[in-house]
């Protein structure tokens, strides 16, 4: 039962039981006090008309009537009588109840009043209702007493009780109606702040103080989703069980991914060929799911030493020393790389998809080149096939046309497209020429993920605007003839635990050894931030967030220092080239403003780092800042969590992340308010080690949950469900072709 409804309850009971109470402490004052009255009533008749009454007491009777008549003129007394010493009655009004006769009552008082008492009185019932008797001694001595009988009208006081009972109702239903009210409206504010509340932490608003009720709340829900899980299929996703599901569902058939950009890179250098891992949040999430569950990885092979390490049919077992996958290599001349990659994919598709402030370039030339290549990809991808239902993932905006040229030479494959980057609104995706194209080809795959739901929505209105289709809303659905595309989010995530973190210092020894490497002093206070150098990633504003920290925060001057790794990327497009040359100046910028002979608050490392020594970075840090202007997911955000295993350090991380909805016990900002982002960065610096401990923790449980095995295993099993289905809806076909046929 709701607090308030318990509170309401208690309430009214109490407000019940002072009514009652009340109600008996009334009648029974009230009643006391009716008595004296009427004992005060009838000596005052009595003794203004006493001398009339000994006067005629047994001379005249007529008058003695009389003067008990003139008693009864007062409106509450109904009758009287005189009675002698011996009970005779000497006269009495006419309305006197000739029941109550004098011997009796005088016997009855006789029983239970003094013997000098003198005054009695009782209540006995009539069938009309209750009367109060007084019997009255007039006379002195006892030899000489006279008793006058008065019958008083009561009745007003059961009329009065009954007043008193229903004004004593009214008060409680009032009071209990007030009651009500007033927590009603208690309630309905308490409710508001706290839906306000909660809309302003998923919105990213999230204040500091309400993170823990949230986090309450999602560890719930997330402990009832993961128990039904666990109890369902055993255990949390790992290597293994995705293994297992691909055993258990896809009967074990390889998956063959289609992703341009290759895990590992053979690059030539001084010291002979390396193999680079390149920084993509793609590689990072599909590269644990290729290593559990192998298969071929078909990418463009971007290498200088690509091609001499690959056999004569293009293909590399990977990772070296492992060998547990291969990487079918596609190799792209300049013109295709030009068209596809930069042009259509990065200047087209890019800007497009984010809102990040940036004009996408449309040109019908690199439209043309990213047609053929995704053919090419297509074709290689159906090269790597070993059945013709074969599992395949296509992966991100470099392949929007390929799941439809994959069905259309393998009609039977289950198709998985995954959309890495966010999906606009109808309105923007409608500008570019190609919509149609990029829908109908996404739509060649058997589901379409996407991180968030608001992204599936986007994509289903996109559908609904260009496309002649059937929308099952019920099951989030595309329906075009016989065939079905679900779309479903898929929030992606990363391994658990991460392999690279083998090979890592513990974080006392990164924090140690990453200060003494970058000639800052041992207790200086850590910022970290790691991108590729995107304009979607809001570097630009991260600087200016840590200037506004160092102006709004004198005590961080001389003690905060913030390192930026900035891996190049897309640098043949201007708009990086320039993003490059901008980064330089804020940096050069703030560092001129707060710099001292031994202190400088911007470190930009402008290269490429390796995973392992980014992962370093991560542990060495107080805080990591991920500042995206717009990001499907940002794995950046998972990385740092993965990587504090110290439980310390905090997350300020940008609300325009699908990473905000998983890590809400992050600091989240708007990146574009460097006043709260710089309100953020100090409440970070200055949070209580117990309070980085709880948010970390309950941050490391949820990525280790919601890791990337669950990611694939559940695009997987909703994969194997719809093609269990397609398997059976084709032997129905068939039967009734059959059936058909032997007919005629
Ligand atoms: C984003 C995209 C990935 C891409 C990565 C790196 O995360 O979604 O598909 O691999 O950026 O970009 P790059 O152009 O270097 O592959």
């Amino acid at each position: 039962m709701p607090r308030a409804a318990r509170f309401l309850l208690l309430l009214l009971a109490g407000l019940a039981l002072l009514t009652v109470v009340a109600y008996f402490a009334l009648t029974k004052v009230t009643r006391d006090w009716f008595e004296r009255d009427i004992e005060l009533r009838s000596r005052l008749a009595v003794s203004s008309a006493r001398q009339s009454l000994e006067n005629n007491w047994r001379t005249d009777r007529a008058r003695l009537t009389e003067t008990l008549t003139d008693i009864t003129r007062d409106e509450r007394i109904m009758g009287a009588a005189a009675c002698s010493r011996e009970g005779e009655l000497l006269a009495a009004t006419e309305a006197y109840p000739r029941e109550f006769t004098c011997s009796s009552l005088l016997a009855s008082m006789r029983r239970d009043a003094p013997a000098s008492a003198d005054s009695w009185s009782t209540t006995p019932e009539l069938p009309s209702g209750s009367v109060r008797l007084s019997v009255t001694f007039i006379g002195g001595e006892s030899q000489l007493r006279r008793a006058v009988v008065l019958v008083h009208d009561v009745s007003y006081l059961s009329r009065r009780e009954r007043t008193t009972r229903n004004i004593l109702i009214i008060a409680f239903f009032v009071l209990s109606l007030c009651a009500a009210l007033v927590t009603l409206i208690a309630a309905r504010l308490a409710w508001r702040r706290w839906t306000n509340e909660l809309r302003k932490a998923l919105k990213g608003g999230a204040s500091i103080e309400f993170l823990p009720l949230l986090r309450d709340v999602r560890t719930l829900a997330r402990q009832l989703a993961s128990d039904r899980e666990r109890e369902a299929r055993g255990g949390l996703w790992s290597p293994e069980r995705l293994r297992a599901t691909l055993t258990q569902y896809l009967d074990g058939e390889r998956i063959v991914v289609l992703a341009n950009r290759e895990p590992h890179i053979h690059e030539r250098t001084a010291d002979g060929i390396a193999v680079l891992h390149p920084a993509s949040g793609l590689v990072t999430a599909l590269e644990p799911i290729m290593r559990a569950c192998s298969g071929v990885w078909v990418a463009h092979g971007s290498g200088s030493a690509d091609r001499e390490t690959v056999d004569k049919h293009d293909r590399v077992r990977v990772p070296p020393g492992e060998e547990s996958y291969m990487i079918r290599r596609v190799w792209l001349g300049e013109d295709e790389e030009r068209g596809y990659y930069y042009g259509f994919s990065n200047e087209g598709l890019w800007p497009l998809c984010h809102v990040a402030d940036a004009r996408p370039t449309f040109r019908a030339e690199d439209f043309a080149q990213y047609v053929e290549v995704n053919r090419k990809f297509a074709n290689a991808v159906c090269e790597e096939v070993d059945s013709d239902d074969p599992i395949i993932l296509v992966q991100d905006y470099h392949f929007a046309l390929a799941p439809k040229m994959i069905r259309e030479r393998l009609p039977r494959a289950t198709i998985i497209a995954f959309w890495h980057i966010p999906w606009p609104n109808a309105e923007r995706i409608g500008i570019c020429p190609w919509r149609d194209e990029l829908i109908a080809g996404l739509l060649g795959a058997s589901v379409v993920g996407f991180h968030t739901q608001q992204h599936c929505n986007n994509f289903i209105d996109s559908v609904d605007a260009f496309m002649e289709s059937r929308i099952d809303r019920e099951s989030n659905a595309i329906v075009q003839g016989a065939r079905r595309t679900l779309v479903r989010p898929y929030p992606i995530s990363i391994e658990w635990p991460v392999h690279w973190l083998e090979q890592v210092p513990s974080a006392a020894d990164a924090h140690v050894g990453v200060r003494a490497e970058l000639g800052l002093s041992p207790d200086v206070l850590l910022g970290v931030g790691i991108d590729r150098l995107d304009y979607t990633k809001g570097i630009e504003e991260r600087l200016f967030a840590v200037d506004e920290l160092l102006t709004r925060y004198p005590e961080f001057r001389g003690k905060f220092t913030f390192i930026q790794l900035a891996a190049p990327s897309r640098t043949k497009i201007e708009r990086y080239r320039k993003l490059n040359e901008r980064i330089d100046e804020v940096a050069a910028q703030i560092n001129a403003k707060w710099s001292t002979a031994n202190y400088r608050p911007i470190v930009l490392l402008r290269t490429h780092h390796e995973p392992a020594s980014v992962f370093r970075y991560y542990r060495a840090a107080d805080l990591c800042y991920v500042s995206s202007l717009h990001d499907g997911m940002n794995l950046v955000a998972k990385e740092f969590v993965a990587a504090r295993d110290d439980e310390r350090g905090v997350l300020v991380l940008s609300q325009f992340t699908g990473a905000a909805r998983d890590l809400t016990e992050a600091l989240i900002v708007n990146p574009y308010d460097l006043r709260q982002a710089s309100d953020a960065l100090a409440a970070a610096l200055h949070m209580p080690i117990d309070q980085q401990r709880e948010r970390m923790r309950s941050m490391r449980r949820f990525v280790s949950e919601f890791n990337v095995y669950r990611w694939a295993g559940r695009m997987l099993v909703d994969a194997a469900e719809l093609r269990r289905k397609e398997r059976m809806s084709g032997r129905l076909d068939a039967m009734a072709r059959f059936t058909r046929t032997g007919n005629s």
